[in-house]
């Protein structure tokens, strides 16, 4: 362990986001198309990209990054195609990345003539090693990048007149940064745009998740209160997962003042992935909050995800998975049953073991309760009762639930409602 030092906090003795919740959805951008898609074993196919473009528009995404059509063909075609075949709604924005050079600036433009709104999002990397190892540059050498990159996006955006074009600056390994640094470089950025009077937006990411979300949270919020102009720019957050808090670094992020999050349907993107949309998004829905996300397909969700990235979803993914509302313990199935028997429409959620209504999800109550050998009377119970309209006296529902149990040992495994009811059929119907 003597390998690895912890990363420093920042000094922010008077930090306000303990004390906060998140009363409202952020601006959601989906980086499918783009983190996503870079970190696949076979990148998207344009027909897989337009698959996926569909899927976001449908669940309300406004803000999606398309891909990085100056360094890749295919990303290249797929943005004339989403332009050429008009299928970008009025009420979205594309959005593309870009380095800071003059050349793929250039053809970044080339790939969005004809949109009516885009976001062209530049950037460079700060981080002390980074600096050091990767790029041997100094403070201000790297500074520049930034700026000059910031300084051809808007030259170029004056030859493009009939686009409203909007720039987008992530400082990348900014959570690795010098706060101090990260914000003096966004705050040279943000004056080289500024003059253009359109809108822009510092995205800081966590490139690499290398602290705790409260540190992250810590950075959001000194990088909140000390940039300049923070009343004109869009404060956006980008995690990733790789000490699997990336939806907890976001929400605090959030709470500690970010506007925006980019992230990716059910967490795929580089390495461990980028912050799970579906995941935050159902947290906040699940605590009262509109997420301004329709996830009420989750099944749909799932299936084009898994078209798209050819990787199959963890069965107990957060709100998604096969299993996560599924109960093989006797005593959980008990409790469920009771619960959603005394659950009326009109009253909030109340169901033990059910962080939600799988309803919500598309999901429905039959495929709640499974039975194994772990599971009890109140399953088998349920399974009867719900499948077979059967209404069992208390006797008959152990008995029953023993005979089921036995069987479930005997082959190690799960027992169908089918094989109950066969079994309850011999048991007590047949002579
Ligand atoms: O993770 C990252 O830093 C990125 C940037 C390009 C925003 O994907
Ligand atoms: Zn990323």
């Amino acid at each position: 362990h003597r390998k690895y030092k912890a990363t420093p906090t920042v000094a922010l003795s008077d930090r306000q986001w303990p004390n906060n919740t998140i009363d409202s959805a952020p601006k959601w951008c989906s980086v499918d198309l783009r983190d996503g898609n870079q970190a696949l074993v076979e990148p998207m196919t344009v027909e897989q990209k337009l698959r996926m473009w569909d899927l976001l528009v449908k669940l309300g995404f406004k803000e999606i990054e398309v891909g990085f059509p100056s360094a890749s063909q295919p990303d290249f075609d797929f943005v004339r195609a989403l332009i050429d075949g008009n299928r970008i709604p009025d009420d979205v924005t594309v959005q593309i990345l870009v380095q800071a050079r003059e050349e793929l600036i250039a053809r970044s433009y080339e790939a969005l003539e004809g949109a009516k709104r885009a976001i062209i999002h530049v950037y460079n990397s700060t981080s002390p090693v980074q600096r050091e190892r990767v790029f041997g540059m100094d403070k201000a050498g790297i500074k520049d990048i930034g700026v000059q990159g910031a300084r051809w996006v808007r030259e170029y955006a004056e030859k493009y007149p009939n686009t409203q074009w909007s720039f987008q600056y992530s400082p990348e390994s900014f959570s690795s940064t010098e706060v101090e640094y990260a914000t003096e470089v966004c705050d040279a950025v943000i004056e080289e745009w500024r003059s253009t009077g359109n809108p822009i937006i510092i995205n800081l990411p966590a490139t690499v998740e290398c602290a705790s979300p409260n540190v992250f949270a810590d950075q959001v919020e000194w990088f909140c209160r000390n940039v300049k102009h923070r009343e004109d720019i869009v404060v956006s957050l980008h995690t990733h997962n790789d000490r699997g808090c990336a939806v907890a670094a976001a929400e605090l992020g959030v709470m500690a003042g970010a506007d925006r999050i980019e992230g990716t349907l059910l967490g795929n993107g580089e390495r461990t992935g980028n912050m799970d949309i579906v995941t935050m998004a159902m947290n906040l829905y699940s605590q009262g909050v509109d997420p301004m996300l329709d996830l009420s397909g989750m099944d749909e969700i799932i299936a084009v995800a898994e078209y798209c990235t050819k990787i199959p979803l963890h069965p107990r993914h957060p709100y998604a998975g096969d299993l996560v509302f599924t109960a093989f313990s006797g005593s959980h199935q008990d409790a469920i049953r009771k619960c959603l028997s005394k659950q009326g429409d009109d009253e909030h959620w109340q169901v033990a073991y059910l962080p939600i209504d799988p309803a919500d999800l598309g999901r429905s109550y039959e495929a709640v309760i499974r039975i194994n050998s772990q599971s009890g009377k109140g399953g088998v119970t349920w399974v009867l009762e719900n499948d077979y309209g059967l209404n069992l006296p208390r006797w008959m529902q152990i008995d029953a639930s023993r005979k089921v149990q036995a069987q479930a040992e005997a082959i190690s495994g799960e027992v169908s409602p089918q094989q109950i009811w066969e079994l309850f059929e011999s048991s007590y119907l047949k002579p």
